[in-house]
C-alpha cells in the first residue's frame, strides 16, 4: 500500500517562500485556463462533474455549493476559506498553508472567479499565528504575479473557539458577533456574510481545485469510489510508530492507512473523523475511507490496549462541553447530562441504569441541535456503547461492588442489611 500525493506533490519540493518554484511546477497554470478559455459556469460545471466533495468534515458536494451562491442575487458575494483547523487530532490544513500556500491561493482565486466574489477572507485558527508570517508573504508574491489582480484577500484570526470553525459562527465572528452558530436557511450561499451570498470552503477542499481545472474532471473522478471522488489528506496520531499525514486514494481502507503505513501495532480502537467521529473497534478495521462510510475531517487517533474507554469517552465529551456555544438547548443540556453520568463512571460513582441514560440524552441532541457539534457529539457515545459496552459496564458493576464492601460493617453484613 503506497500513498498517492497529487495534492501534496509540490510539499518539499517547491519553496513556499517562493512563488517562482510554484511556477516551475505548473503553478497558476489552473487560474489561467480557467480565466482565458472558461466561464464561470464552466469552471462550476467542472468542480460538479469531478465530484469534489468539501473536505472540512461534512462533504456537501463543492460545486452544487458554488453555483447555489453564482445563481443568488447578491450585490456582493464572499468566499471564506475555512482555515480555523480546530478538530481534534486534524493538522492537514496547517501542513498544506506551511508547504503549498500558493494551490490555496490559486484555489481560491478560481474559487472567487467561478461564484463572482471579488472579497476573500482566510480565517486562520489562533494557534497558527506562526503561520501568519509565512501565509502574508505568499499572498505578497501572489499579488505580484497578477493572480489576486480581481480579489481581496483578508486573513482574519481566530480566538480559539473550536465552535467559530462551523461556518456559521465562524461568519459571526469576522462580523465581530459572539461565535455561536446561525439558525438556519438561510444558508451561506444565498445570504451569508454580512447577509451577501457566501461559499465557504475548507483549506483542503480549495487546494484540489487547481489540480481538477488544469488535468480536468475526468482525470480526477477516475480516483476514489462512487461517491468520493479524488485522494483524501488524513492525519494519523495517538499509538503508531509512524504518525503524520498521509494522502490516500478515497476508499483506501483503515488497516492499510493505521497498520500498514503507520504502524499501528496492538490497535484496540480507532476515533475517525475527530471529536464527534466514529469510535470504530480493531474488528472493523478493514473499513474503506470514504464519504459512504467513514471519514470526516481526516482525523484519525489511534488507540491500543493500555487506553481506558471509559476515560477516552469522558474526555471527548468534556472537550464538546467545554466548545458548545451553549445557544440550544438540546446540545448545551445534552452535553452536561452526559459529563453529570461519566463523570460518575470515571470516578467509580457509577450506578445501575447510567448507561441507559447516555443513550436516551443522545435522541434529542442528535434530532434538535441547531449545528454539527450538538448533532454529532452522540457519535462517540453510541459508538463506544456499542462496540465497548462491557469496558462501561464493568466500570459500573465494579464501583457497585466497591460501595457495597466499603458498606459491610464490623459485623460483617453490609450497612443495607442492618437497615432491613
Ligand atoms: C463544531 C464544528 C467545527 C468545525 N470546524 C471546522 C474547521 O475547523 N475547519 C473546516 O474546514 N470545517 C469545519 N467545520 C465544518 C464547517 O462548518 C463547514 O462545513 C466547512 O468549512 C465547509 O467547507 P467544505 O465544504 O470545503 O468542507 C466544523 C463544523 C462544526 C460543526
Ligand atoms: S449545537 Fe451546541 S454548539 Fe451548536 S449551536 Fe447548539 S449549543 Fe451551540
Amino acid at each position: 500500500m503506497s500513498e498517492k500525493r497529487i495534492l501534496t506533490e509540490n510539499c518539499g519540493l517547491i519553496d513556499p517562500k517562493d512563488i517562482n518554484t510554484y511556477l516551475a511546477k505548473q503553478g497558476l497554470q489552473a487560474w489561467r485556463k480557467a480565466r482565458k478559455t472558461m466561464t464561470p459556469q464552466q469552471v462550476i460545471e467542472e468542480i460538479k462533474r469531478a465530484g469534489l466533495r468539501g473536505r472540512g468534515g461534512a462533504g456537501f458536494p463543492c460545486g452544487l455549493k458554488w453555483e447555489l451562491a453564482g445563481r443568488a442575487e447578491g450585490e456582493k458575494k464572499y468566499l471564506i476559506c475555512n482555515a480555523d483547523e480546530g478538530e481534534v487530532g486534524t493538522f492537514k490544513d496547517r501542513f498544506l498553508i506551511q508547504n503549498d500556500p500558493f494551490s490555496l491561493l490559486e484555489g481560491m482565486a478560481i474559487s472567487a472567479f467561478a461564484i463572482g466574489a471579488e472579497k476573500a477572507f482566510i480565517y486562520l485558527r489562533a494557534e497558527y499565528r506562526y503561520l501568519l508570517e509565512g501565509l502574508r508573504n505568499a499572498l505578497r508574491q501572489a499579488e505580484d504575479s497578477g493572480l489576486l489582480e480581481e480579489l481581496d484577500i483578508e486573513i482574519r484570526e481566530g480566538a480559539g473557539a473550536y465552535i467559530c470553525g462551523e461556518e456559521s459562527a465562524l461568519m459571526n465572528s469576522i462580523e465581530g458577533k459572539r461565535g455561536e452558530a446561525r439558525f438556519r436557511p438561510p444558508f451561506p450561499p444565498v445570504n451569508g456574510l454580512f447577509g451577501f451570498p457566501t461559499i465557504i470552503n475548507n483549506v483542503e477542499t480549495l487546494a484540489n481545485v487547481p489540480l481538477i481545472i488544469r488535468n480536468g474532471a475526468d482525470w480526477y473522478s477516475r480516483m476514489g469510489t462512487k461517491e468520493s471522488k479524488g485522494t483524501k489528506l488524513f492525519c494519523v496520531s495517538g499509538d503508531v510508530s509512524r504518525p503524520g499525514i498521509y494522502e490516500l486514494e478515497m476508499g483506501s481502507s483503515l488497516k492499510d492507512l493505521v497498520i500498514g503505513l503507520a504502524g499501528g501495532e496492538d490497535v484496540m480502537m480507532v476515533q475517525v473523523g475527530g471529536s464527534t467521529g466514529r469510535v470504530l473497534p480493531f474488528s472493523m478495521i478493514d473499513i474503506p475511507l470514504a464519504y459512504e462510510s467513514v471519514l470526516g475531517s481526516g482525523a484519525v487517533i489511534v488507540f491500543d490496549h493500555s487506553r481506558d474507554m471509559v476515560d477516552f469517552l469522558y474526555r471527548t465529551i468534556e472537550f464538546l462541553n467545554e466548545e458548545s456555544c451553549g445557544l440550544c438547548t438540546p446540545c448545551r443540556e445534552g452535553i452536561e447530562c452526559l459529563i453529570e453520568v461519566l463523570d460518575r463512571l470515571v470516578n467509580g460513582e457509577g450506578v445501575q441504569g447510567d448507561l441507559e441514560i447516555l443513550e436516551v440524552s443522545c435522541a434529542p441532541m442528535a434530532s434538535a441541535s441547531l449545528c454539527g457539534l450538538g448533532q454529532s457529539a452522540p457519535t462517540p457515545v453510541r459508538d463506544s456503547l456499542q462496540y465497548f459496552r462491557e469496558a462501561f459496564a464493568g466500570r459500573i458493576s465494579q464501583s457497585v461492588l466497591l460501595r457495597s464492601l466499603k458498606s459491610i460493617p464490623s459485623s460483617g453484613k453490609p450497612a443495607s442489611y442492618n437497615q432491613d
